[in-house]
C-alpha cells in the first residue's frame, strides 16, 4: 500500500476549513426550523434511530464530510479491515474483531486462513464449559457447585465485559438465567479491590477467570497470584485446577502460571484488547453468569451492525456518519471533548468502556506513517447516565464549554414501573429528560424570552443560555443482549472511522508503555529500599522526596 498523504493536505479538508466560516452566523435554532434538513439527518437501521439534526452542520456540511471520507479512502480502509489486511502496521497485525461475532458459516480470512472456524471452536468450548459449571457438572475441589465468578483483568480485559454485564443485569430475560449466581470483576492492583471482590465469597464455591491477552500485565498477574493464594491456602494447591481458568492469547504463560491448558480459552493477536469483549474475554465470564444463549444474542446484535457498517453506503451508514461528525466537531469546529449520555442506568459502564475504546485508539500524535499530525486527533470522552449527569456536569455543558453530546435513549425500559397517581410512568419521566436536553442545548434561551418572563435585569446574563450546542440522539428499541451488541459495534466502528479519516493507527497503544516501564524502576527501588535498606537513587528531586516520604 502506498503511504497515504496527510488528510489535511487534501482539498476536502481545506474546503471544510473554509466551510466553518459559512456556518459562523448560523444558529441551531435556525437549522432546526428546516424540516427537510432534519429529515435528511435521520437514519434508521435494525430498530435503531440516529438523529443528528442537532449537529452544527448543514446538508452541505455532510456532503463535504462524505468527500473527505472519499479523500481518506474510507471505504477501502473498511474493506481492508474486514478482509484481514495488517492495518495495525506498527504491530504488524490484522484487526478482525468483526470475525468474533460472525456466524459459523462466514468466511473471514487472515493471512489466507479463514479464522471463523477457530472462533467457533472457542465459542463451542465456552458453551460446553459454562453449561457444565452452571449445571453443577463441574464442581470445585470440595464437590460444591461454583456459583460465583471473579474475572480478573484490566483495561480491555475488563471494561467491555463489565459494561455488558452491567447492562444485562437488569434485562428480564438475562436475569432469569443468573439466579443465585454472582459475577465480579477484579481489575485494580490496589489491594482494596481484592478485598472488595472476595468479601462475602467462599473459595469453595468460586471460580476465578484470569483474563489477559498477554498474560504479562503486572496488575492482572499480581491479582491472579493473590487469588491463587486465596484458593490454595483455603483448599490446598491442587484446588487451583478446579477453581482457576484463563483467557489469553499466550497459552504457554497460562500453563506456566499453573492453569491447566485444557482450561484455557484462546483468542488471537488480531483481536485488540479494547476490541476483545466479543472474544472469550467477554464471552466466557458472561456465559458463566447468563448462559451462552444470551451471550450469543449479544454477538448477533454486534454482527448486525458489522454488516451494516460493511455494506451500507456511507451517507446512510450509522458508524460512518457518527465518525465523520466527530471529526467535524474535533478537527473543524475545535471541540476537544465528547459526552456520552445514556438515559439508562443499565448503561452506566458504557462511557467508561468507550473511553478506552476511543481514547486508547485515537489518542495519537503521529500519522500511521509516523509523521507528526498538524491537527489534533482523538477526543476526551466522558459520560454518566442521565439523569444523574444532569445534576453533575450539565451546567458546564449548557452555559460553559461547548461539548458535543451523544444522547442515548431506549424505547422500552428493562424494568418499567407504573406508579399510581403519577402523570407518566417512571421510564417516561426519564425519557422526558432525554427529549428535552438536546433542545435545551440547541435552542438555549434568549434575554428577550427571559424579559417576557419578568426576569430581573441583574439576573439576565446568568439565566441566558446561548444555545447552538451540538448533540445527536440515538434511540434504541430496547436494551436486550442483542441491542447491547448493536450499541457496542456502532461505537467500535465509529472510533475506527475517525482513525481512518485522521490517518492514524487506531489499533496500537504505545502511549501506555512509558508509565509502565517507569513503574518497574520504582518497584525495584521500593524493594531495594525496604528489603536491603538501599538509598533512593536515580530519580529527580520531586520523585525522590515523594518516595522518601512514602518509605518513612
Ligand atoms: O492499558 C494497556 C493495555 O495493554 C490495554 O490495551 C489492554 O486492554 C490492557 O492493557 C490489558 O492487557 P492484557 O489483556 O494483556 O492484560
Amino acid at each position: 500500500m502506498a503511504s497515504p498523504a496527510l488528510i489535511s493536505r487534501t482539498h476536502p479538508w481545506e474546503d471544510l476549513k473554509a466551510h466553518v466560516e459559512d456556518l459562523k452566523g448560523t444558529h441551531l435554532r435556525d437549522l432546526m426550523g428546516d424540516a427537510d434538513r432534519c429529515r435528511s439527518m435521520m437514519v434508521e437501521f435494525d430498530g435503531i434511530l440516529l438523529d443528528y439534526s442537532r449537529q452544527r452542520a448543514t446538508v452541505d456540511t455532510v456532503d463535504k464530510l462524505l468527500k473527505l471520507a472519499e479523500a481518506a479512502s474510507l471505504k477501502e480502509k473498511i474493506h481492508h479491515m474486514f478482509h484481514g489486511e495488517r492495518i495495525n502496521t506498527t504491530e504488524n497485525r490484522s484487526v478482525l474483531h468483526v470475525a468474533l461475532r460472525a456466524p459459523r458459516d462466514a468466511v473471514i480470512s487472515s493471512d489466507g486462513k479463514n479464522v471463523v472456524p477457530d472462533v467457533w471452536d472457542v465459542l463451542d468450548k465456552i458453551k460446553d464449559f459454562s453449561e457444565r459449571v452452571r449445571s453443577g457438572a463441574w464442581v470445585g475441589a470440595t464437590g460444591k457447585a461454583l456459583k460465583d465468578v471473579i474475572a480478573i483483568g484490566i483495561g480491555g480485559s475488563f471494561l467491555g465485559p463489565l459494561f455488558v454485564h452491567t447492562a444485562l443485569q437488569t434485562d428480564p430475560e438475562a436475569s432469569e438465567h443468573c439466579r443465585g449466581r454472582q459475577l465480579r470483576f477484579l481489575a485494580n492492583v490496589d489491594p482494596i479491590d481484592v478485598a472488595r471482590n472476595i468479601t462475602g465469597l467462599c473459595p469453595e464455591t468460586t471460580l476465578v477467570v484470569v483474563v489477559s491477552k498477554t498474560f504479562t500485565t503486572a496488575e492482572t498477574m499480581l491479582n491472579a497470584r493473590t487469588l491463587r493464594e486465596w484458593i490454595s491456602s483455603a483448599l490446598g494447591p491442587d484446588a487451583v485446577s478446579k477453581h482457576m481458568v484463563a483467557v489469553s492469547t499466550n497459552l504457554p504463560l497460562v500453563e506456566k502460571f499453573g492453569i491447566d491448558p485444557k482450561n484455557a480459552f484462546a483468542f488471537w493477536d488480531w483481536v485488540g484488547g479494547r476490541y476483545s469483549v466479543c472474544s472469550a474475554v467477554g464471552v466466557l465470564p458472561l456465559s458463566l453468569q447468563y448462559g451462552f444463549s444470551i451471550v450469543e444474542n449479544f454477538l448477533k446484535g454486534a454482527y448486525s451492525i458489522d454488516q451494516h457498517f460493511y455494506s451500507t453506503s456511507l451517507e446512510k451508514n450509522i458508524p460512518v456518519l457518527l465518525g465523520l461528525l466527530s471529526v467535524w466537531n474535533v478537527s473543524f469546529l475545535g471541540y476537544p471533548a465528547r459526552a456520552i449520555l445514556p438515559y439508562s442506568q443499565a448503561l452506566e459502564k458504557f462511557a467508561p468502556h468507550i473511553q478506552q475504546v476511543s481514547m486508547e485508539s485515537n489518542g495519537k500524535g503521529v500519522s500511521i506513517d509516523g509523521e507528526p499530525l498538524p491537527y489534533e486527533a482523538g477526543e476526551i470522552d466522558f459520560g454518566e447516565p442521565g439523569t444523574n449527569g444532569q445534576h453533575s456536569f450539565y451546567q458546564l455543558i449548557h452555559q460553559g464549554r461547548v461539548i458535543p453530546c451523544d444522547f442515548i435513549g431506549v424505547v422500552k425500559s428493562q424494568q418499567p414501573v407504573y406508579l399510581k397517581g403519577e402523570i407518566v410512568n417512571n421510564h417516561d419521566e426519564l425519557m422526558s429528560n432525554f427529549f428535552a436536553q438536546p433542545d435545551a442545548l440547541a435552542y438555549g434561551k434568549t434575554s428577550e424570552q427571559l424579559r417576557k418572563e419578568n426576569v430581573s435585569q441583574n439576573l439576565l446574563p446568568h439565566k441566558t443560555f446561548t444555545g447552538n450546542r451540538p448533540s445527536l440522539s440515538i434511540l434504541l428499541p430496547a436494551l436486550t443482549a442483542y441491542n447491547i451488541g448493536q450499541l457496542l459495534s456502532i461505537y467500535e466502528h465509529r472510533v475506527a472511522v475517525q482513525g481512518f479519516i485522521w490517518g492514524i493507527n487506531s489499533f496500537d497503544q504505545w502511549g501506555v508503555e512509558l508509565g509502565k516501564s517507569l513503574a518497574t524502576q520504582v518497584r525495584k527501588q521500593l524493594h531495594a529500599s525496604r528489603v536491603k535498606r538501599e538509598p533512593i537513587e536515580g530519580f529527580n528531586y520531586s520523585t525522590t522526596t515523594l518516595l522518601t516520604k512514602y518509605l518513612e
